[in-house]
């Protein structure tokens, strides 16, 4: 059974994809057949090996008269190709003798391995994703380069950024090109793909190296048909195998529309086969409705030029919101508590030019981030980009994101005169989370559903009190405990200001609410009747009637039945309960969400489906579940697990 769906997974369901590989052209061709599409190979380039040249030989000459203190390796095929080179009239012995003596630096693990073939041992690899930039950054750190003689293993073009950046270091930088392309002897099938991409005759373009994308402007160019080329991809998906593709395509104002977070043509086609359809319909109805879609974000996109009303209309039979109303679907929906995080490329490019707080107030980089998750994974619904503590803020207790150490209140609020402190909530403080929204919305598939959110008052008050994360919630039970009315007056406080938050978010575009409790199942069910559920019954009666409202907790497993009694329209399961009889004593009436352990998706892509599948048996098919992990994502998740798994629960329940 497992056999079957994995084959009926990642199809390019008959797109007509086009890939410009050379070497690898064999291969390229069978997987894009074996995944379903229809395949043109243009190869792209031709090498000259250097044996013709004598640039390794110059090389070898010097690195043996011990002219080089560090050789930076950026190829595992060239740095074999060198050597192979070099055997034609040096002893290999010497040569590696000779390297053994530099500081060997290797641009990622295929140098690495082509080097312990040799049994050399490398001393600084620079961790994938590898462009030069971050060999520049890990020489920063690990060596010191001012002054010292370096050579630069290069493959294909020189990368001028790259050398004249280790210059401006005070190294002393040799040049050792290993291939030097040519264009193919001929070129026909290269000018065909030119011409039918130009006819937007072509779906799909794979780039496996940036020298491919050079070749292709290049024979444009001598067709006379460099802008026409331009034209036909602004309405073909383009795919890149990696970072440093990707950024050749900026160079020529375009951008990837797909790239796998490791660099391997299995991952490009695998990956882009399964969302490749999506994408093709995505970047045509765009160019449809006058997008610019060469160098284009995720936030430029527009759907529909129709009307609001049209739009919601679509949102409103979309599989999540059916579910979230107790309807039949045709399939289940998926989506992932913190599905947009670390774990996630596309977000730590962002992220690693500006703090956590910078990016959730920085709404159209907030809405990117929310939109990236959707398009990478296929998952039903959207959620927004931002935290359960941007609230706090306003409140004025002050908030900051240490590193490492998750978020710190700076005021925390530990008396009944502290409580009277809390400053009336400004709504319009939070307009950013309102505009990320709006943006957001304006860019989603209409049939995909935005989630907003809040913390619920009691995980934000634990905040509030504690200062920050905490193990026994040692001083928000004390207040509680000893001055149940400044904790009334808190939850109060909270209550009305995250209903108002919540109005918001749904007045700018939000379709679903959900409720972090996080910390909740702290409480006996005693102090849970009494401290917290008047409070959560007001919020949820004053939530704008349309909008369904989740509310998600984690070790609530004894709580559950008066947590629907607050009057949630879904109820979030975490990973501890079983799933079919916490929903048989919540009743039926009440979808549910859940429940998969986050720490699952560390497994193997088979031990994912065989735990998955369980909990979609537990769900029986019931009109009114959504699936989701039991608590947020984990920063190492590995993404293509992820992916397995969205495809898992679509595959196994579409009807
Ligand atoms: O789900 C999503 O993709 C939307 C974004 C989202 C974030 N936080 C982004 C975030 C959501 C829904 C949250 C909710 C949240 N925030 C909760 C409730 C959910 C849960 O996991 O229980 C809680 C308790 C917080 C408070 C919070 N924010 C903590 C404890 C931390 C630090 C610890 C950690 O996990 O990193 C944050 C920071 C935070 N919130 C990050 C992200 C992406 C990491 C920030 C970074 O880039 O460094």
């Amino acid at each position: 059974m497992y056999d079957q769906i994995m084959k009926s997974q990642y199809s390019f369901e008959g797109l007509k994809v086009t890939a410009f590989e050379s070497r690898r052209a064999n291969e390229i061709e069978k997987l894009i057949l074996y995944h379903g599409g229809v395949p043109r190979v243009a190869p792209s380039m031709r090498e000259v090996p250097l044996s013709e040249s004598s640039e390794a030989f110059k090389f070898a000459k010097e690195l043996l008269a011990g002219n080089f203190d560090m050789v930076i390796l950026m190829t595992g095929v060239g740095t074999r190709a060198l050597v192979k080179a070099v055997a034609e009239k040096y002893a290999v012995n010497d040569f590696i003798k000779a390297l053994r003596k530099t500081t060997i630096v290797a641009r990622g693990p295929k140098p690495v391995a082509a080097l312990r073939e040799m049994k050399l041992k490398v001393d600084i690899v620079v961790p994938e994703p590898n462009t030069w930039r971050d060999i520049v950054a890990t020489l920063e750190n690990e060596a010191d380069i001012k002054g010292k003689k370096v050579a630069v293993q290069e493959y294909g073009i020189s990368n001028k950024e790259f050398i004249s950046a280790l210059r401006k270091k005070g190294a002393k930088v040799t040049k050792v090109p290993i291939y030097k392309w040519a264009l193919p002897e001929d070129i026909g099938p290269l000018k065909d793909a030119i011409k039918s991409i130009v006819l937007a005759k072509e779906d799909i373009a794979l780039f496996t190296s940036s020298q491919q994308i050079y070749h292709l402007f290049e024979v444009a160019s001598k067709m006379g048909s460099k802008k026409k080329l331009m034209g036909g991809l602004k309405k073909t998906v383009i795919g890149s195998i990696g970072p440093t593709t990707s950024e050749t395509l900026h160079r020529f104002g375009l951008s990837a529309d797909y790239e796998p977070d490791s660099p391997k043509m299995g991952n490009l086609i695998r990956e882009i086969a399964r969302i490749g359809p999506t994408l093709v319909n995505k970047k045509r109805t765009a160019n449809k409705n006058g997008v610019s879609t060469s160098n284009w974000r995720k936030v430029d996109m527009i759907w529909s030029k129709g009307s609001h009303k049209k739009r919601k209309e679509i949102t409103r039979n979309s599989v999540f919101m059916k579910a979230c109303r107790l309807e039949k679907t045709d399939y289940t929906p998926v989506w992932l508590m913190r599905q947009a995080g670390r774990y996630m490329r596309e977000y730590r490019d962002i992220r690693s030019k500006m703090t956590f707080l910078e990016l959730c107030k920085t709404p159209e980089l907030a809405a990117e981030v929310t939109l990236s998750a959707v398009d990478r994974l296929d998952v039903d619904a959207a959620i927004i980009f931002a935290d359960i503590l941007l609230i706090v803020e306003p409140l004025g207790v002050g908030l900051e994101f240490s590193k490492g150490e998750g978020p710190r209140i700076k005021r925390p609020v530990r008396s009944g005169k502290a409580v009277d402190r809390i400053k009336d909530f400004d709504p319009e403080s939070l307009q950013h989370v309102y505009d990320a929204l709006k943006i957001t919305r304006r860019a989603l598939d209409p049939n995909k559903a935005l989630i907003g959110f809040a913390g619920a008052p009691f995980t934000v008050a634990s905040y509030m009190i504690e200062g920050g994360g905490s193990r026994n919630y040692e001083n928000t039970k004390g207040l509680m405990y000893k001055d149940p009315g400044a904790w009334h007056v808190m939850m109060e406080k909270l209550t009305l200001a995250t209903t108002t938050y919540l109005n918001n978010q749904i007045d700018a575009g939000a379709d679903v609410v959900q409720l972090f409790d996080s910390w909740v199942g702290c409480l006996s069910r005693d102090d849970y009747k009494e401290f917290v559920l008047p409070h959560m019954k007001e919020l949820v009666s004053k939530i704008e009637k349309e909008t369904p409202v989740i509310h998600f907790g984690t070790g609530t497993g004894a709580l559950l039945d008066m947590i629907k009694e607050s009057g949630s329209q879904v109820l979030g399961l975490d990973w501890r309960v079983d799933l079919a009889k916490a929903w048989r004593q919540i009743g039926y009436d009440t979808a549910v969400q859940g429940n998969l352990d986050p720490v699952v998706l560390f497994s193997t892509h088979m031990e994912i489906r065989k735990r998955a599948k369980k909990i979609l048996d537990k769900a029986k098919g019931r009109p009114g579940y959504i699936f989701n992990l039991g608590h947020g994502i984990l920063p190492k998740t590995p993404v293509d697990n992820v992916l397995a798994l969205v495809d898992f629960v679509h595959e196994y329940t579409q009807k």
